[in-house]
């Protein structure tokens, strides 16, 4: 069957919303299927000869092509006001004219007023060891799922449903607020809200799995994207500095409903070089000033908070790992334009702990990464621009010998190579569905 899933490889803004607005063109469905508004994907199209950015934090990035349908899964978090505001913004600028190119899952878990507020409030009370979390009420909110008190996007359309609930578990959100010092919440205020919310949101809401499912019985084309990256993998990731959602393309049957033996290929999805937000180890990080160009000519800035991303080189002992726990049959490499300029290139290819102990893969305990030392392979640069490349025969030798070296450490073949942040800034080497 059709359907292809596009997964970051690292610890996320691998440049999974420029791949999937570009696979969408083959596509007829795409689907976010975890994560929520922690998520931020940018999108690049030229509009009348200029350049148009669209940043989208629960909407699927295919949304741009008119005549396609986007999925918000059921194991995504819905923060509603968040996903109206985002709905505005793209009618406003011409995009989701129709309502059916929308559809959300009635059983996606909603994120509500406490889980924002708790999210900050406990992050507050890590002091030095926070996660530094994006404050979305991530957590607190797959939490409520796993604990099977969540408020779903159904009850949003039900008074009764929505105020039992509430009833229910309210006062014990009041009380943890209480406890960290925040505002306590109001039953009527909470319910009117959400109502009216739910109100604007009820033309989009319906059943997402099994829409999905028969979409995959007519044969049509299913993408589907995955929000933040493998190694923040909630089962899988750099424990605890990871999210609440199982971000590996595994995550795709469980959160969409779609049963394994649906999926044809994975794309795992990396920059050239690594970037990281938020707390916990990095190996290959950099804290000189190749790391201050990386930022700088990458524009390394958080398209969520805003926050500096931390730098480094690229870790394939990192990507080894993801290209065997997605089972990735594919690689895309973006950014590759960033490294443009620098004399040598570095490749992490192992890890060596003091002891004496080397690492393949990283160990998936925090503390062990933690004091690793990363081994390194130096390959020469290159200083042409590669901005306007769109052919591998038109990359400058060093670039390619370096995108090589990759394919073979990873034993899977480079798919697409993006050269810059707009859509057409692509060479594609191979495609999904033709
Ligand atoms: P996502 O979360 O994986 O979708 O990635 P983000 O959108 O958070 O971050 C990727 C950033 O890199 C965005 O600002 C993109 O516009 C930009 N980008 C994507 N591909 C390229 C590329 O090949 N070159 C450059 N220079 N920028 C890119
Ligand atoms: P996209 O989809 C990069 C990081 C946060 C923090 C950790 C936990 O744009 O690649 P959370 O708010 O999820 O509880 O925070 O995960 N994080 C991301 N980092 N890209 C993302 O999404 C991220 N979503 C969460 O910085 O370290
Ligand atoms: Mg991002």
């Amino acid at each position: 069957m059709p359907a292809h899933v596009v997964v970051g490889a690292q610890w996320g803004d691998e440049g999974k919303g420029k791949v999937v607005d570009l696979y969408t063109e083959f596509a007829d469905v795409v689907v976010r299927y975890q994560g929520g508004n922690n998520a931020g994907h940018t999108l690049v199209v030229e509009k009348d000869g200029v350049k148009d950015k669209t940043v989208l934090h629960l909407i699927p990035s295919g949304i741009l092509h008119a005549g396609k349908t986007c999925v918000i899964a059921s194991g995504v978090v819905v923060d509603p006001g968040i996903l109206l505001g985002e709905i505005d913004a793209l009618r406003s600028r011409g995009y989701l004219q129709d309502p059916k190119q929308l559809l959300i899952a009635q059983n996606a878990s909603v994120i509500m007023p406490f889980h924002r507020a708790l999210d900050l409030a406990r992050e507050a009370s890590r002091g030095a060891n926070k996660i530094g979390t994006t404050g979305r009420g991530i957590g607190p909110c797959y939490e409520d799922k796993t604990a099977r008190r969540a408020i779903m996007m159904r009850d949003l359309l039900d008074e009764a449903s929505l105020r039992a609930k509430l009833e229910r578990i309210l006062p014990e959100k009041n009380c943890l607020l209480a406890h960290y010092g925040a505002d306590t919440l109001e039953l009527d205020a909470v319910v009117v809200e959400l109502l009216e919310l739910g109100e604007r949101l009820s033309v989009y809401i319906g059943d997402a799995g099994q829409f999905v499912n028969r979409q995959l019985r007519l044969g049509r084309q299913v993408l589907f994207e995955g929000a933040q990256g493998t190694l923040l993998d909630i089962n899988l990731g750099t424990y605890p500095y990871v999210t609440s959602s199982n971000t590996t393309a595994a995550g795709v049957c469980t959160n969409a409903g779609v049963a394994p033996n649906a999926l044809d290929g994975i794309v795992g999805i990396t920059k050239a070089y690594c970037t990281r937000v938020g707390g916990g180890p990095f190996p290959s990080e950099l804290d000189d000033e190749v790391g201050e160009h990386l930022r700088r000519v990458g524009h390394e800035f958080g398209s969520t908070t805003g926050r500096p991303r931390r730098c480094g080189w690229i870790d394939a002992a990192a990507l080894r790992y993801a290209a065997r726990i997605n089972g990735m049959t594919g690689i895309a490499i973006t950014k590759l334009d960033v490294l443009t300029g620098l004399d040598t290139i570095r490749v992490c290819t192992r890890y060596v702990a003091d002891d004496g102990t080397e690492y393949d893969e990283p160990p998936m305990d925090a503390a062990t990464l933690e004091g690793v030392t990363p081994v390194y392979e130096d390959m020469p640069g290159w200083r042409e621009d590669i901005c306007d490349v769109r052919e591998w025969d038109d990359l400058p030798k060093n670039a390619q010998r370096f995108l090589r070296r990759i394919e073979m450490m990873l034993e899977v073949p480079i798919v697409l190579i993006s050269v810059g942040p707009a859509r057409a800034e692509t060479i594609v080497l191979r495609h999904l569905h033709r």
